[in-house]
Parts: C-alpha cells; structure tokens; sequence
C-alpha cells in the first residue's frame, strides 16, 4: 500500500518531523519520499494502517494523509452499500485542474452512485482544497470520502483521504488556554509540537528550562511525554502550571506528570543539577530568551550587540547541561537569525556546544529547517542535538 503525506507551510520541518517519528516507531525514512513540492509518499509492505494513524495524530507540521487509489472505479465500490455518501474533490498543489474539472468529476461520481441507488451530496471546495472545517464538520471521512488529486513525479495521482490535521484542537490549546503573556515571546502551537516530535522519542521526560508560558510542555503532554518547565521568572512559571492545569481540567492530558520550577540556567547550585541528572529526563525542547521583540528591521550593531547577549546565554545553558546530559541526551533548540539592513545576522550553534554535542538535522533533513513568516524580522533556525 501506498500512502500520501501532505506537508504544511515549512516543508522541510514536515519532512524531519516525519522521519523522526517514523524513527521513534522504528520505521526507517527510507520508507518517505519527496514527490512534489508538499507531497511525501510513504510506502512499506510491515507498516499497518493503525500505525500510520497513529503517527498522523502525533504530527504538528502536516496538513492531511491518506492512500494513493489504483483505479477510481474500484474505489467508489464499497461506497455502492451506503444510503447515502457526502464527498469531496480536492486538488492539490498548483496542478492546473480548475473548478470546472472539479466540478465535471463530481458529476461522473454522481452518476455512478446514481446508477447503484445511493444518494450522494458533493462539497464544493472553497478553493483548490477542501479545508479542514469543511472535512470535520460535513463528516466527510466518516459518511463518505475527498478524493485528492495531485500531480507528481511519478505522474498524476489519486487519493483518499484517511486523515485530516485536527487544526481545532490546535485552535483551541492556542486561544483558550487560560494565560499568556505576549511579551515574552511565544512560541506557535504547531512548531512546539514538532520539536516535540524531532527529539525522535515517543515517551519519557521533556524538560523545557525556558518554559515561558508552557507552549512546548502542552504540546509534549499532549503527546503523552511527562513533562518539567523552569524558568528565571516567577511569573512565567505560574503561566506555566495554569495552562497545564487548564488541559488537565479540559480532559485533553491523561496521566502525564508535570512539574514546574524556578530555575536560572546560568547560575544553578550543584544540588539541583545532581537531582536533574537523576531525574532520567530524555530531552530538553526549548526556545530560549531571543532578546526583546522586534518590529523594525534591526542596524547591524544593534543585532550583534543583540546576540553577544543571546549567545552568552546559550553558552551558560550548555555548560550548565553538561553536568546533566549523558549520551543519547536530545536537545532540539531554536536559534534567531535577526533580519538587519546588511542582511541575516546569527550565530553559529557549533560555536557554542563545540564537540559535544553531535548535530543531526541533516539524519532527517537535508534542507535546514526554518520557522520564519514572510516580512518577520527574526528567523527561527531549528537544530536537533544528540549528546555524545
Ligand atoms: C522566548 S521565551 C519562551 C517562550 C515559551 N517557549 C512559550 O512559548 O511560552 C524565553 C523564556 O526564557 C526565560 N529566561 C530568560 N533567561 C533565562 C535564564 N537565565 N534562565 C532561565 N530562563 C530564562 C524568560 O523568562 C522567558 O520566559
């Protein structure tokens, strides 16, 4: 069987964050590749449908999947039982079939099921693609189909969808959990669960030392991970345990264990870091403090007076994680790049973890992996660490 993947906006970051939850699940990423600009298809005789549902619902950065259909007739078959069928045309990536195309498919379908006394009611989508909303909230999956089309390398392909991005619930843990605090920088929704995901592990103790206000350690509870925050502000940590709180009341975290405390990474007593070395934490997810938001396109100077500071700082997070890390240890971090009227400013992350630490994007990725909106003055350049 073969199996689409449809990547969101940062395709890179989708591609890694597949194929280190394919690896979490022992599944090797030569089993994915790349067959147009956002789509990836997945293709093993071992891997069973359960499973890959299971890794869907785990993914932060992927819009739908689903299984690549041989031949259309034979597809619409099992569907000739039903009463009734709702579904859905959707074309995706710029492949040049119009409304009209669309429109024409729907009808052969529809004669179809005229044909075998089944009553069908088509979604027009509101653009090239059905939109999530559309999908949940007409059932579409559950009383019918989309069918996806697209056009590839391997040639034009059709699809059913299985799965579909659960955009609401990420909606929902990013407008209504109970408290933020915009100026210290948060972190979106959806990139937290991925760097979740790119530490390659499935279960164990996430610890955020920068939690700010917990976005990673929801998105890691959520994927079952225990989870620990610290941060240098009181305040923060307070965010932190409401908004933990608040999902466990939600009933949207089963049994996870979650702790909060206060913590400045560059001045930490001995004590605490043995009782951190033995805590059997697997991963830090993190972005640490980037400096103050900004709104203008920074001078040179005022970047790299900017980032000696950031830098300092990373610098004392990792000397203060040596006395913690033993080998196999994962840290996936966020670093800024500046937007400047020279151009990008940065640093470079080998400067500060030297040999310590091995970089492993590329195990995943080829491409770097990048979170950034057009016209944003800070990029946000993601790297994958592996503790020797
Ligand atoms: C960019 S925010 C993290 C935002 C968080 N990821 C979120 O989405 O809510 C950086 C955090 O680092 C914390 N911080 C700055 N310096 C620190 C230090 N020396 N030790 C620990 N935390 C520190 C700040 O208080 C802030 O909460």
């Amino acid at each position: 069987m073969q199996y689409f993947f449809e990547c969101g906006h940062f395709v890179s970051l989708s591609i890694a964050e597949l194929s280190a939850v394919l690896y979490s699940y022992g599944i090797s990423k030569n089993c994915v590749k790349k067959i147009s600009d956002n789509i990836l298809l997945f293709e093993s005789k071992s891997v069973s449908k359960d499973v890959l549902d299971r890794i869907f619902n785990r993914l932060g950065g992927f819009i739908r999947y689903g299984e690549i259909i041989d031949d259309l007739d034979s597809f619409l078959e099992p569907y000739f039982t039903q009463n009734r069928v709702v579904f859905g045309i959707s074309a995706i990536g710029d492949i040049g079939i119009g409304a009209r195309d669309i429109q024409k498919l729907s009808n052969d379908i529809k004669r179809n099921f005229r044909k075998a006394d089944v009553s069908s009611r088509f979604l027009l989508p509101k653009r090239d693609e059905l939109n999530a909303a559309q999908i949940i909230n007409n059932k579409i999956l559950e009383n019918g189909f989309e069918l996806c089309i697209f056009d590839t390398s391997l040639g034009r392909l059709y699809a059913k969808t299985l799965a579909i991005q659960d955009l609401n619930a990420f909606v929902k843990r990013d407008l209504s959990k109970p408290s933020v605090d915009f100026d210290m920088g948060v972190l979106p929704q959806k990139l937290a669960r991925i760097m979740c995901n790119l530490t390659g592990l499935k279960e164990g103790i996430i610890w955020d030392p920068f939690c700010g206000s917990g976005t990673v350690l929801m998105e890691a509870a959520v994927l079952g991970f225990d989870v620990l925050g610290s941060d240098i502000d009181i305040g923060a940590l307070q965010i932190t345990k409401e908004n933990l709180e608040w999902l466990a009341y939600e009933g949207l975290i089963n049994q996870t264990m979650y702790n909060v405390f206060h913590l400045d990474v560059s001045n930490v007593e001995k004590k605490k870091l043995k009782e951190l070395k033995r805590s059997n934490i697997r991963a830090v997810v993190c972005e640490p403090f980037m400096g103050p938001a900004q709104r203008r396109v920074l001078t040179q100077t005022k970047a790299e007076s900017l980032l000696t500071k950031v830098k300092e700082l990373y610098t004392n997070f990792f000397e203060m994680l040596e006395g913690i890390a033993r080998e196999g240890f994962m840290v996936v971090i966020v670093l800024p790049s500046y937007k400047t009227d020279k151009g990008w400013a940065t640093f470079s992350i080998s400067d500060i973890i030297g040999k310590r630490w091995d970089i492993i994007n590329k195990e995943y990725c080829s491409e770097d992996l990048k979170w950034s909106r057009i016209n944003s003055i800070i990029t946000r350049n993601i790297f994958i660490l592996s503790k020797r």
